[in-house]
């Protein structure tokens, strides 16, 4: 038997189970207007500071094979260094081609000095 569930359902379902909050940084580490990129479990994630709000996505460009963190921070936007796609930190839409797949984003917690992001 196969089971079939629609992008829609999957995304609410995936929005509303329990997530695991893992420490990525310290707020030290990341200076307002600098991006790092962080591996964790496989993954590679850009943390981005922005005015001191973090915010994370994954690293590598929808496009091809670019490290984000190695790109341009303006506000909430970041500039893949390749070819210029340039993608919102907040919803992970992408604002440009060539790129035409949204950034995967993860919810960004703060304990004390501790910078956490939500896996699923
Ligand atoms: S690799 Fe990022 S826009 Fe091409």
């Amino acid at each position: 038997m196969k089971i079939t569930v629609s992008y829609g359902l999957y995304a609410y379902f995936r929005t509303r189970m329990p997530q695991d909050f893992v420490k990525i940084a310290r707020r030290g580490e990341l200076l307002p207007g600098k991006m790092k990129r962080v591996d964790l479990d496989g993954r590679r994630i850009l943390l981005a500071n922005v005015d001191g709000k973090f915010y994370a996505a994954d690293d590598t460009c929808t496009h091809e094979d670019a490290s984000l963190s190695t790109g341009f921070l303006k506000d909430d936007i970041v500039k893949c260094p390749l070819h210029g796609s340039r993608f919102n930190l907040c919803s992970g839409q992408v604002l440009d081609d060539p790129a035409e797949e949204n950034l995967r984003t993860y919810p960004v917690r703060l304990d004390g000095d501790d910078i956490l992001i939500g896996l699923t």
